[in-house]
């Protein structure tokens, strides 16, 4: 009898079908468990960027254009080596940016450019993207531009009216729309060069001086630009790409999306959320087009964001943007800390003193 049962149950429940048997009972178990702890724990948002790499498709890679430079080099050289030529006549640049709140930012972009540039244009609104009442904060600083007055055209856009729900895209799009009108009334002629940028965004002088004194190259171009976030000690990686620069005519468009496939490599900086005191990082927060983002009102406490920007965390508490899962997880967490200061905006490094919170080491800011 005991033999018997010995043998049925060798032949009925042999070991290894049991444990089978069990996890496949066990599996839905498992499976509610993986979704059911990541909703708890993290959030809707969370999930769906770190699931991106299933569900999105990346953009189309750009074709990228080398670019060379070293310091002392003559201009024919340089044209030459991009495979273009010199110009007899230096094209007329104008640079325009929608301004908010980034005074410091500003200031570091214009004096970046000012040898080059023929106007900066400057357009400012009385309401954020959000709708939301904003001081003329460009006006307001307005001495802190006074060396750059002989090419200053500052634009005045009164706000529209706004609905609570409404998407901030849309009072983007109307400032950048407007942005476009200025254009020809800032004298813009067929053949000047345009840079689309954001004011955060810098192309480098020696980019502009190149594009200025050469010809063949494509009439738009990205720029690729190293990307910072809260000073120059984050580096985050070298692909900001929204910035452009195109040769003007009259269907040109001022817009912050992809326009081409061409990309000019290592052009400048992205410097965001480069702000000097905290309570431009909480303005900005609620201002711009990802206001969303503030899930939380904890989000904006000072103490908060202080420890985030000396962390080098992401301040929205959100996953990085990316299409693989292994470029995903190397950028998950804090941004390593850089020690180098070699090709900065030369007036940074110059003016190092009143820009120090920009600088390596120096992450903390005016608490107000
Ligand atoms: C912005 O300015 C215009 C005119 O100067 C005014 O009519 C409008 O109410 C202002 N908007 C806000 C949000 O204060
Ligand atoms: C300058 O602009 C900042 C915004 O970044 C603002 O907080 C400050 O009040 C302005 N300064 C003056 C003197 O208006």
């Amino acid at each position: 009898m005991v033999a018997a049962m010995g043998l049925w149950r060798r032949v009925k429940m042999p070991r290894p079908n049991c444990t089978l048997q069990r996890l496949r009972l066990l599996m839905p178990c498992v499976c509610i468990f993986a979704l059911v702890v990541p909703i708890v724990f993290f959030n809707y948002r969370t999930i769906t960027y770190f699931l991106r790499p299933i569900w999105d498709t990346p953009p189309k890679p750009f074709q990228i254009i080398p670019h060379y430079y070293a310091e002392g080099m003559p201009m024919s050289q340089l044209c030459k080596i991009h495979g273009w030529t010199q110009r007899e006549t230096p094209r007329r640049v104008f640079d325009a940016v929608i301004f908010s709140n980034e005074v410091d930012i500003l200031e570091i972009r214009m004096r970046e450019l000012m040898p080059f540039v023929t106007k900066f244009l400057i357009m400012e609104s009385n309401a954020t993207f959000t709708g939301h009442r904003k001081p003329l904060f460009f006006k307001e600083n307005q001495s802190r531009y006074e060396f750059a007055q002989s090419k200053l055209q500052h634009f005045f856009l009164p706000s529209r009216p706004h609905n609570p729900n409404e998407d901030p895209f849309i009072n983007e799009h109307h400032q950048r729309q407007a942005m476009e009108r200025s254009l020809v009334l800032a004298g813009m002629k067929d053949g000047d060069l345009l840079i689309t940028a954001d004011v955060d965004e810098i192309p480098s002088a020696h980019t502009i001086r190149l594009l200025q004194n050469c010809d063949g190259y494509p009439a738009i171009m990205h720029l690729q630009l190293r990307n910072y976030i809260y000073s120059f000690e984050f580096l985050v990686d070298h692909s900001s790409w929204r910035s452009s620069v195109q040769i003007f005519n009259k269907d040109i468009q001022y817009k912050h999306v992809r326009k081409t496939d061409h990309l000019l490599a290592d052009a400048g900086w992205h410097c965001s959320f480069c702000f000097r005191h905290i309570r431009d990082f909480v303005f900005k927060m609620q201002a711009y087009s990802h206001a969303d983002r503030v899930r939380y009102s904890s989000f904006l406490i000072p103490e908060r964001i202080q420890g985030i920007i000396c962390r080098g965390s992401d301040i929205f508490d959100m996953l990085p943007e990316e299409f693989t899962f292994k470029e995903l997880i190397g950028k998950m967490g804090a941004i390593a800390r850089s020690f180098s200061g070699v090709f900065l905006p030369q007036n940074l490094l110059e003016n190092a003193e009143s820009f120090k919170f920009l600088l390596p080491g120096n992450c903390i800011r005016e608490a107000t």
